[in-house]
């Protein structure tokens, strides 16, 4: 074992500008016109894959985006762990708050810089260099690997759960291993148990069938953006409780002991209203924040555009405006009877002088994972060889789609072993991800193994 943690030691650096050449290819999932750029990133980590000694390394094409696979499974006897990673990122705008190209990775303050860094070519780098790291040096991995990266994590998966379908026997192992998530603090290594869900909806409001002088129709037709503004604020009552009904029907309340969890954590409302700027936090009524966060569903308007928005002044009534609006869900909500109970409400409070299309874009069901897996235990004794520390378990607010999915199909617990940060601006201008958790991310994936042979 320390041979191979010295070999990741002494190689960093490498690791590093190779992280670097993943990140530059700009493998945005949901932008038609990077279609070329995700082939390219798909190639890349089959390289990786090889790299990183794994056979029957197979691009699979499918639909949308290729999905990667390479196995390497000459431990007969030993568990057999599928580690799974995205290869695709979100889009960068706004472009003008970076500091740096996006995709030009910068180095400062012992972090790196760009839109990947951390989700999730950062994060799942490290499982490929720790896997690379015992085949050449020791010419063999504790336990049998399976590696499955797709790249449409970001657009909700839809390909890998189809294949997933008909792969179970190519995929087939004893536990899932992903680095996607948050630690709870700098320094603070975690095992994440619980994802929400996600249901992403748009909405549509027409008026008239073409732009309107303001002064000569303004008062005798309806406003789009007048109308889905009002329509957007009755998603929401007095308490912060969204309306839609039976939005809330069979939700688990948190158990005592999740209570008791959380409140070991030591959240602390101020520090965190301050570290994001806001005066006050806000949220459902009768929940703690991390109870908000964690175990309560959710209802956000993500995007809003109508009319004129340029510089300047135009007097315009527009025919159209949009919303995008998504929801985070948390288990026993499917998001297919919410998807329309949602459609249903929203035509119901939409007035007879508009026009109201609901579509739906795209979803992911909740997840809560088993606490007493061997996988969990493996990650749990290497987070504490490799931060010194014990690991706290949380839950997460964000989503990974298909984790439900990998854990009914496969008949595998999930082992959710994060290492970015909230802090780290994922989604958002001037990603980042701290070298110093690359390093130990590094040095964790390659105790897993280890961890894991001996479970
Ligand atoms: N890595 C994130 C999930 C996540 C978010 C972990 C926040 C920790 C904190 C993942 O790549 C992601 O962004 N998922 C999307 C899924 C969606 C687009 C279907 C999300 O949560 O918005
Ligand atoms: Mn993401």
């Amino acid at each position: 074992m320390e041979q191979v943690i010295n070999y990741l030691k002494s190689n960093f650096e490498t690791y590093l500008e190779e992280l670097k050449n993943y990140i530059r290819i700009p493998s945005i999932s949901t932008l038609e016109t990077h279609k070329d750029k995700m082939v390219e990133c798909a190639d890349f980590v089959a390289k990786q894959f090889e790299a990183a000694g794994m056979e029957k390394v197979k691009i699979y094409p499918t639909q949308r985006h290729p999905l990667v696979y390479g196995e390497w499974l000459k431990q007969p006897g030993k568990p057999t762990v599928l580690i799974y990673g995205h290869y695709d990122v979100q889009p960068v705008d706004p472009l003008e708050l970076w500091h740096n190209d996006p995709f030009e990775p910068r180095i400062e303050d012992g972090k790196i810089y760009a839109r990947g860094a951390n989700d999730n070519k950062g994060q799942n780098f490290v499982h490929l260099k720790a896997v690379e790291a015992f085949m050449k040096t020791t010419g063999s991995l504790p336990v049998n690997v399976k590696f499955l990266f797709e790249g449409e994590e970001e657009i909700g998966s839809a390909n890998l759960a189809k294949f997933l379908k008909t792969e179970q026997e190519l995929l087939k192992c004893d536990c899932i291993m992903i680095s996607d998530t948050s630690m709870y603090a700098p320094n603070v290594p975690t095992i994440t148990y619980g994802l929400r869900g996600l249901l992403y909806m748009e909405v549509e409001v027409t008026a008239a069938d073409r732009d309107l002088h303001s002064g000569s129709f303004g008062g005798a037709v309806a406003n789009p953006i007048n109308e889905l503004s009002k329509m957007i604020a009755k998603l929401h009552d007095k308490n912060g409780k969204v309306t839609i009904p039976n939005f809330y029907k069979d939700i688990p309340l948190p158990t005592k002991q999740e209570r008791e969890n959380f409140k070991k954590l030591k959240f602390s409302d101020k520090a965190y209203a301050k570290a994001l700027g806001v005066k006050e936090l806000q949220g459902e009524k009768g929940f703690t924040t991390l109870e908000r966060l964690w175990v309560r569903p959710t209802l956000d308007c993500n995007g809003i555009v109508g009319g004129f928005t340029e510089k300047g002044a135009k007097t315009v009534l527009p025919s159209k405006a949009l919303a995008k609006i998504s929801m985070r869900l948390v288990p026993n909500q499917d998001p297919e009877k919410i998807a329309k109970d949602f459609a249903k409400f929203f035509k119901s409070i939409s007035p007879k002088s508009v026009t109201t299309d609901v579509r739906k874009l795209h979803y992911g069901s909740p997840a809560v994972a088993p606490l007493n897996s061997k996988g969990i235990n493996a990650a749990a004794s290497a987070l504490l060889k490799a931060f010194g520390k014990k690991a706290v378990f949380t839950r997460e607010g964000g989503s990974i789609p298909i984790v439900v999915d990998l854990m009914k199909q496969l008949k595998a617990p999930a082992v959710l072993m994060g290492l970015g940060l909230d802090s780290d601006n994922i989604h958002s201008p001037n990603e980042h991800f701290r070298l110093e958790n690359f390093e130990k991310g590094l040095y964790s994936a390659a105790y897993f193994l280890d961890d894991l042979s001996k479970q």
